[in-house]
């Protein structure tokens, strides 16, 4: 793959797309990875909501429609699991982490296929609403037949946004990760601009989305940047989402720039991005789409040039039949801790339909 040759990088987007859309499933749902053993007949809605939102830039409009018609459903599916976090919160008595809604699906809205999995994470909820304003406003699609469960989705996230959980990485569910308050806040404001929710619960939408934001900057902030966690000194790749796509942290806010220079110093060699500096996942390689979002963060402020250095590092992940993987092992953090998880899940997963769409949806923000 040559990123440089205009040729071989349209080839690449047009595999993307269609990569994608070929995997869609019945339902709508995307899954993560058709191959790979631990993500195969499962869709998160991290993934997904990002995925929509790369096809969304891209034109698939269809596609887009269906996937957010699957979340939709699969959130009316756990409307009696919701109802109990809201009850529990507002009692005093908050559920259980394992009542909580999980994090990955079966292809019809199922909780786990029977086997463990790190399921408390918020960040998908938020991330799903937001990807939804964005596809509305972009096409102007008509957001109504969603309404319901959009509600649903703001009354969860309302009740327990304070809640710690499973990060992006489905880690240390111990901690507050500022990652998934960026999406959970940026996931309310979308709601609460989307013109579908009663006045009451689209203004309290806004103003959880406020408290979250203030909460951000004052706890989840050191020396000018954001950090990993709450209390933490340390910086996450996943961080530069919150500047852009999801523009919950405004790029001309000053802790935008620093927190992509902190995650470009800590985390960035030659264009690769690692998730963050204890990694030993595979090795604790560089991450594609992490590239991608620090190409977008980096358009978002002004620096198109270093965006587009971001682009080409990503599309240089491409295999010679063109899928985009989830990591590779250019630079590894951890080279010693690399044969364990092939030992226990097979090579990297490969394609990464996450990896495609954040390639698509940077290609698209420069084309602009
Ligand atoms: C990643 C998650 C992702 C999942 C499916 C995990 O290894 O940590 O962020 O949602 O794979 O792609």
């Amino acid at each position: 793959m040559t990123p440089a040759e205009p040729s071989s990088a349209r080839a690449l987007l047009e595999n993307s797309r269609s990569l994608i859309r070929s995997l869609q499933t019945a339902e709508g749902a995307y899954p993560a990875s058709p191959t790979f053993s631990a993500y195969k007949g499962f869709c998160w809605f991290r993934d997904g909501a990002f995925i929509a939102d790369g096809m969304s830039a891209a034109g698939d409009v269809a596609s887009v429609d269906a996937f957010f018609s699957w979340c939709a459903r699969v959130v009316r599916q756990y409307r009696d699991d919701i109802v109990s976090a809201v009850d529990g919160a507002a009692a005093g008595t908050p559920l259980p982490d394992a009542r909580m809604l999980p994090a990955r699906f079966t292809f019809d809205g199922g909780r786990d296929g029977g086997d463990e999995w790190w399921d408390f994470q918020l960040d998908g909820f938020g991330t799903w609403l937001w990807a939804l304003d964005a596809h509305g406003a972009r096409h102007g699609a008509d957001l109504s037949p969603y309404a319901d469960a959009v509600a649903l989705t703001v009354d969860y996230l309302v009740s327990s946004w304070k809640r710690p959980c499973f990060d992006w990485w489905e880690e240390h569910d111990e901690q507050i990760h500022v990652s998934t308050l960026g999406c959970v806040g940026a996931g309310l404001e979308a709601a609460s601009r989307m013109g579908v929710l009663d006045e009451g619960r689209a203004a309290l939408a806004a103003t959880t989305a406020a408290t979250i934001r203030d909460y951000v900057l004052t706890h989840g902030a050191i020396d000018g940047h954001l950090v990993k966690w709450v209390g933490s000194t340390a910086v996450d790749a996943s961080l530069t989402a919150l500047i852009a796509p999801l523009g919950f942290i405004p790029a001309d806010h000053p802790v935008a720039r620093t927190t992509v220079e902190a995650v470009e110093a800590e985390l960035a060699v030659d264009g690769g991005v690692h998730r963050f500096a204890a990694d030993t996942f595979y090795g604790g390689g560089q991450w594609p789409l992490l590239s991608c979002f620090a190409g977008l963060a980096r358009a978002a402020l002004g620096d198109n040039e270093g965006a587009a250095a971001y682009l080409a590092w990503a599309m240089a992940t491409a295999t010679e039949s063109l899928d985009l993987p989830e990591q590779v092992d250019r630079h590894l953090l951890a080279p010693e801790r690399r044969q364990e998880w092939i030992d226990k899940w097979g090579e990297v997963a490969t394609p990464l339909l996450w990896s495609h769409a954040m390639v698509l949806r940077l290609a698209k923000e420069l084309e602009r």
